[in-house]
């Protein structure tokens, strides 16, 4: 796997000091609940940009996507809109378990992306935390 930030490559496979921002991963949180291996890591931000249980908005690979601390530490990311009809999801309240869009308040569980009030489910992206700088798969 390769993570792309900039204009330089970070493989994550085989972590390198030499000519990397990021150098060797220190510190990870937990895992967000997407499958990883299927796309591009992408350095978006850093994590003390989103404070604890708020989301922020990012694009990771020219994928607009909206990101989420939540209170216990774990991170989530999503698509930046509301597929119900495009509400800005990083502006939404969570809690643990669900994502609410603020414009019309329809529930996502975490645990999924499947809405609770019968919306198309949003898609997940996973997302950590390496020496504070925010990855997120694509
Ligand atoms: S736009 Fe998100 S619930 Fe309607």
């Amino acid at each position: 796997m390769s993570v792309t930030h900039a204009d330089s490559t970070y493989d994550t496979a085989h972590p390198t000091t030499e000519g990397t921002e990021l150098g060797t991963p220190a510190t990870e949180t937990a895992p967000n609940t997407a499958a990883p291996g299927r796309g591009v890591e992408h350095v978006v931000g850093r994590v003390s940009e989103i404070p604890p249980g708020e989301g922020r908005a990012f694009v990771a690979g020219g994928t607009q996507i909206a990101v989420f601390r939540l209170r216990d530490g774990s991170l989530h990311a999503t698509q930046a809109a509301c597929p119900h009809a495009g509400g800005p999801l990083a502006d939404g309240q969570t809690d643990l378990n669900v994502l609410v869009c603020p414009l019309h308040l329809y529930a996502y569980k975490w645990s999924d992306g499947a809405s609770t009030n019968g919306a198309p489910p949003i898609r997940l992206f996973p997302v950590r935390e390496v020496d504070g700088a925010l990855l997120v798969e694509v």
